[in-house]
């Protein structure tokens, strides 16, 4: 059967959906692994235990991780404890100006977990910090995009070699 590859993600304001997009089309391009995209408000724990590896797309809000990425999370997380350890994942943060947080709250569960890093946080920061930057639709530039993606083919890549 084909590895899958998960990509857990949420975004106000389209900057994380962005970044979500460019790994998933990243990771696509093995054809022989299995991508799914899921919004973090529809993700279950089935699709947690059906895949062997992950990707968490989240934005930063008031230095913690989105609360419906925390919400994912809290509904999925004692279902797919112990049963999911040594999988392999990554982080893609979208910040206005920093990430650090989010980024820090995600490793913690993932380590619960007991899933494997194979990057550090990717961490993009919009530079959103007035009200009306922080409602505005975001862009991200096309260098950070292309992290996204590598890191997508790079985890992808992995699963299907069997490395991870
Ligand atoms: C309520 C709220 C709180 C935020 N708090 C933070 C924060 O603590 N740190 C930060 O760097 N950015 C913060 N931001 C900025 C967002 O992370 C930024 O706008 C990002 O681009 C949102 O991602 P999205 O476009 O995928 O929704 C906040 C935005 C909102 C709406």
């Amino acid at each position: 059967m084909a590895r899958r590859l998960l990509i857990v993600w949420h975004s106000a304001t389209g900057g994380t959906r962005h970044m979500a997009d460019a790994a998933a089309q990243g990771a696509s391009s093995e054809a022989a692994l299995a991508v799914v995209l899921r919004h973090a408000a529809q993700a279950t724990a089935a699709d947690i235990l059906n895949a062997d590896g992950y990707i968490f797309a989240t934005p930063e809000n008031l230095a913690s991780m989105a609360g419906v990425t925390k919400d994912f999370f809290d509904r999925t997380y004692y279902a797919a404890l112990d049963r999911v350890n040594g999988r392999p994942y990554a982080s893609l943060i979208c910040a206005g100006s920093d990430g650090q947080a989010a980024a820090r709250q995600l490793a913690r569960i993932a380590t619960g977990w007991r899933l494997r890093p194979v990057a550090p946080p990717l961490i993009v920061c919009t530079n959103a910090q007035t009200p009306a930057a922080i409602a505005a639709p975001k862009q991200i530039a096309e260098p950070d995009l292309q992290r996204c993606h590598d890191l997508g083919a790079a985890i992808a890549a992995g699963l299907v070699e069997g490395i991870f």
